[in-house]
């Protein structure tokens, strides 16, 4: 057997894994509703092999959404849906996560409920940044975002609950675990940076501060899942849509300390370059986060199985998930397993259409079965 160290399993806060190979959340924006159906029934049940699934970003509430086509879990429909999906999942021996999602400022009026304008932490527009959007004329496509107004202070608290109500969904459709999308540039990234969080209340400035409103989000979601089954995703040092900060590397070490104080089950950390750019951790943050953190650590982010089978040996990370390879590679821990070789997705495939380059990818040959 190839790549052993990915095939030992582990756990992930309470929950055993078989193995090291996670799929990374991927929004498919497959969901003109967003309820999602039989064809995510399929294309998450594809992937069942996962050491664990994370879904696609799952917006918490009407607000938070910046991108059309996507799912939501604030409706009775939505918690339906979603618990197809992990029935399909369960049924064929898988674990997955749910993704909650919030934009903030990454999103227009014409996607908010009533025309309305985004929320962010502060009024600023995210440079050269882009949403999903659609036209009059029923076509949808991309749209630089519109600029957000500052959250009051007493708003804050509507938004936490706004994810405990969707983590009381995530577990009545019967997901194994939740993860907080704290990453990517939305909004409870936006909160942690410094660039776009120019608060003067109790939710900016300091450290202490910025993180106060994720950490209350994280506390929100403790309390219905407990910690040994939530994650967190984040993604210190990245430039995404015009996001700036000049603390990252003490604001990632502050959360790991806090979360590890909760006893979280996972962080979950986007290598900064994954969407292009050379920006990397800098020396030794793997190390210190690992110091600091007690629970587990996934990273993410153009690797292959040789790669992530060496940062587990070298114990810098306790799994690694996939995302791109996952998209067209739904056996892909089989793969590894067998060292068989990989199908390049289809970037046109990536957002919206239907089944085409969703669950239409192939299995691997029997014949690399045999081999292995
Ligand atoms: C099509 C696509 C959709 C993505 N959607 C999400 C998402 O919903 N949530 C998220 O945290 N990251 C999302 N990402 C980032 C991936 O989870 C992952 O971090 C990134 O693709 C790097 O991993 P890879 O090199 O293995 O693809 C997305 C990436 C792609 C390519």
């Amino acid at each position: 057997m190839a790549y052993e160290t990915l095939f030992t399993p582990t756990t992930l806060g309470s929950l055993n894994i078989p193995n090291r190979v996670i799929m990374a959340p991927l929004t498919r924006s497959r969901t003109p509703d967003s309820v999602p159906g039989k064809m995510q029934e399929a294309y998450y049940g594809q992937r069942a092999g996962a050491g664990l699934i994370i879904s696609e970003a799952t917006n918490i509430s009407p607000t938070a959404r910046g991108y059309v086509y996507t799912p939501g879990i604030w409706t009775d429909e939505q918690e339906a849906g979603w618990k197809g999906v992990v029935n399909a999942v369960h049924a064929k021996g898988g674990r997955i996560a749910l993704q909650l999602w919030h934009v903030g400022r990454v999103s227009h009026e014409m996607v908010q409920p009533n025309g309305q304008q985004p929320v962010a932490p502060s009024a600023l527009n995210g440079e050269g940044a882009q949403c999903f959007v659609e036209f009059e004329d029923g076509t949808a496509g991309q749209h630089p975002t519109s600029t957000p107004r500052a959250l009051e202070t007493d708003e804050i608290p509507g938004i936490v609950d706004d994810y405990r109500q969707a983590a009381i969904r995530a577990k009545r459709a019967g997901f194994d675990m939740v993860e907080v999308h704290a990453a990517n540039a939305y909004l409870l990234n936006q909160f942690l940076a410094t660039g776009t969080n120019q608060r003067t209340d109790q939710y900016g400035g300091s450290l202490e501060n910025r993180a106060r409103f994720p950490l209350e989000v994280v506390d929100a979601v403790i309390e219905v899942y407990g910690a040994e089954r939530v994650g967190i995703r984040m993604t210190p040092f990245i430039e995404l849509f015009g996001l700036t900060d000049d603390e990252p590397e003490a604001m990632a070490f502050y959360m790991a300390e806090q979360l590890s104080k909760r006893g979280l089950a996972y962080l979950h950390l986007n290598e900064p370059n994954w969407a292009g750019g050379d920006i990397t951790f800098p020396a030794g943050f793997r190390e210190q986060m690992r110091e600091r953190f007690s629970g587990s650590l996934i990273y993410c982010g153009n690797y292959d199985a040789e790669h992530a089978e060496a940062r587990i040996s070298e114990n810098t990370t306790d799994a690694v998930a996939f995302g791109r390879p996952y998209i067209a590679n739904p056996d892909l821990p089989e793969r590894f397993r067998v060292n068989a070789p990989l199908t390049e997705p289809n970037h046109e495939t990536f957002y919206g259409g239907d089944e085409k380059g969703y669950t239409d990818y192939p299995f691997m040959d029997n014949g690399y079965d045999r081999m292995g």
